[in-house]
C-alpha cells in the first residue's frame, strides 16, 4: 500500500470514536520505533514532519525512511507537514510527496488565515493532498512555534463555521488549552471541553486536531531526573481527556515530547549504568524500544487506535 491521505483515516476515526496519532519522526530509530509499534498493534499512522525536523535531518533523507516504514510494514501511513508555515513551504512538500499538510497560519487575523489557507488547500486539493488548518493559537516554546504564553488564544467557536466553510480545509486545529513541549500546566491539568463541544456541533463531522497533547509521563522525566537530567515541573496532558477528546470529535493526536522523552531516558539510563559504551548502537537500541513501547501504550489504551489499519482499505 502506498503512502495514504488522512480523508479516510479521520472518516473512520469520527465514526468510531478514536483517533489517529500523528507523531513527530526526525531520525530512523524514532521512525523504526513508531512503525515496529503499528505493525505490533495494527494501527493506522501518520508520520510528521516539523520544519525543525526538516532543517535537522533533510526532507529527502525523511521522505525515504517513511517510504521504507511504508513497504516494510505495509501499513496506512500518511506522511504530513507539520506546522508549515507559508504557502511556499506547503507546496515544496505536496511537491515532494508527502500526502497531507498542515497550514499553520494562525498567528494572522483571521482573514489572512483564511486567505493563505485557502490558497494551500486549492493547490494541495488539485494533487489529491489533505489540508489541515489552524485556528486559535496554542502556547508553547518549540523552534517553529514559538508562542509566548501570554500570546495564546483559545479558539474562538463562533469563528470555526465560516473558517472551514470559506477555506475548505479538510481538518481544523483547534486551541482548548493544550501546549506544545513538557511544560504544559503550571497548577491542575484543564482543557476546555465546551469549546470543543461547541466547535463539534457547529461542525458536524468534522475532523478536529489535537496540537499539543503529549502526556509527558511522570516515568520518564524521573528516569531522566535521577540519571543526571533537570526537568522539575513537567506536566503533560493526562491520559484520560486524550481519551475523552479522542471519543469526541479529535480525529488527530499530535505526539513529540513524550517520544523525545522516552528516547531520552533510556539514553540516559542506559549511559550511566554502562559509562564505558560508545557503539552508538549499544544506546539507540534501548531508545528505539522504548519508543516503541510507549508508542503501543498510546495506540492502545489512548488513541483507541490498535487494530484498525484495516478499515482504511
Ligand atoms: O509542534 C511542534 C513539534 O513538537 C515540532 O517541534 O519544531 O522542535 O521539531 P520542532
Ligand atoms: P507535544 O509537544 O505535546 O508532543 O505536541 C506536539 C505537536 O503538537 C506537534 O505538532
Ligand atoms: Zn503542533
Amino acid at each position: 500500500m502506498p503512502l495514504v491521505t488522512t480523508k479516510k483515516m479521520f472518516e473512520k476515526a469520527y465514526a468510531g470514536g478514536y483517533a489517529i496519532g500523528a507523531f513527530n519522526v526526525n531520525n530512523m530509530e524514532t521512525i523504526q520505533a513508531i512503525v515496529e509499534a503499528g505493525k505490533l498493534e495494527n494501527a493506522p499512522l501518520i508520520l510528521q514532519v516539523s520544519a525543525g525536523a526538516r532543517r535537522y535531518a533533510n526532507p529527502t533523507y525523511l521522505k525515504k525512511l517513511v517510504e521504507a516504514a511504508v513497504i516494510d510494514s505495509g501499513l496506512p501511513i500518511a506522511l504530513h507537514l507539520d506546522h508549515g508555515n507559508s504557502f511556499e513551504l506547503c507546496k515544496d512538500a505536496i511537491d515532494n510527496g508527502f500526502t497531507s499538510v498542515m497550514i499553520d497560519a494562525s498567528k494572522y487575523p483571521l482573514e489572512e488565515n483564511i486567505r493563505i489557507t485557502e490558497k494551500v488547500v486549492e493547490y494541495a486539493h488539485e494533487r489529491g493532498v489533505t489540508v489541515e488548518a489552524e485556528l486559535g493559537k496554542l502556547a508553547g516554546i518549540e523552534d517553529d512555534v514559538n508562542v509566548a504564553d501570554e500570546d495564546s488564544t483559545f479558539t474562538n467557536p463562533d469563528e470555526v463555521y465560516e473558517f472551514v466553510s470559506r477555506t475548505n480545509c479538510d481538518s481544523l486545529a483547534i486551541a482548548i488549552g493544550t501546549s506544545h513541549g513538557a511544560y504544559k500546566f503550571k497548577g491542575e491539568p484543564r482543557l476546555r471541553f465546551d469549546i470543543l463541544e461547541k466547535v463539534e456541533k457547529l461542525l458536524p463531522n468534522f475532523p478536529i486536531v489535537l496540537h499539543g497533547a503529549s502526556s509527558v509521563p511522570e516515568n520518564y522525566v524521573g528516569i531522566i531526573n535521577q540519571y543526571g537530567g533537570s526537568m522539575p515541573g513537567a506536566k503533560g496532558v493526562p491520559e484520560e481527556m486524550l481519551r475523552k477528546a479522542a471519543t469526541m470529535a479529535v480525529c488527530k493526536i499530535n505526539i513529540d515530547s513524550d517520544l523525545r522523552l522516552a528516547f531520552t531516558a533510556a539514553i540516559r539510563k542506559y549511559l550511566a549504568e554502562n559509562p564505558s559504551h560508545f557503539d552508538l548502537r549499544q544506546y539507540l537500541g534501548p531508545s528505539r524500544e522504548a519508543v516503541k513501547e510507549m508508542v503501543r501504550h498510546k495506540l492502545v489504551n489512548v488513541l483507541g487506535c490498535a487494530g484498525k489499519a484495516h478499515e482504511m482499505l
